[in-house]
């Protein structure tokens, strides 16, 4: 399918506007993505924050990436933990993200969790686990690259991803034909 004709015209107009935050957010929004949480101990109870930034790196050795606001007030608790743990969101999961993503209050009260092997909060019903450490941090804009190095990984278990498009959550589905 190609976009020309009218499709090129909207093209040219949006291009026009300037990159203003709100503008920014909705194009990066086109591009839908899963939801982790990025979960760890701090000071015996789970915390963790909601991240549709992540994605894989490397495999050997075995990295992963995800951003970090650095408004955040749950990274630099994150940071501190030896391991912290990446939870792939299945579709059923939706209110595990918004617990994740509220700013303050208990985000592991009612949560059905487990340790990882090394130490880590996982969050039951995930596709997939992963217990980390931070690798590297790199400041960029608004944001930190976090690369992080995978020690263990659990599943991939049944299930279908959690997916966020357009700041709507929805469930994947094959593409026709
Ligand atoms: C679908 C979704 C994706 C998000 N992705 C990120 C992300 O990649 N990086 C990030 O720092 N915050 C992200 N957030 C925001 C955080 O989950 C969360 O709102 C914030 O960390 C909570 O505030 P706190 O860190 O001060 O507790 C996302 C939120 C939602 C709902």
């Amino acid at each position: 399918m190609n976009n020309n004709g009218t499709g090129r015209a909207a093209l040219a107009d949006s291009a026009a506007a300037d990159l203003d935050p709100a503008r920014l957010r909705d194009v990066f929004g086109t591009f839908a993505t899963g939801v982790v949480a990025v979960t760890a101990f701090d000071d015996g109870r789970p915390t963790g924050l909601a991240a549709n930034s992540f994605t894989s790196v490397s495999l050997d050795p075995p990295l992963v990436s995800f951003c970090a606001a650095l408004t955040s007030s749950t990274w630099p608790r994150i940071r501190g933990a030896r391991r912290l743990a990446v939870n792939v969101l299945a579709a059923n999961q939706r209110e595990v993200c918004e617990r994740f993503a509220a700013k303050g209050g208990d985000k592991a009260a009612g949560l059905d969790w487990f340790s990882s092997p090394g130490g880590a909060p996982l969050v039951a019903g995930s596709l997939t686990w992963l217990e980390c450490s931070v690798e590297h941090e790199y400041p960029a804009g608004d944001h930190l690259v976090v690369i992080a190095r995978v020690r263990q990984a659990g599943g991939p278990f049944a299930g279908s991803p959690l997916l966020f498009f357009r700041s709507q959550y929805g469930r994947w589905a094959p593409a026709p034909g």
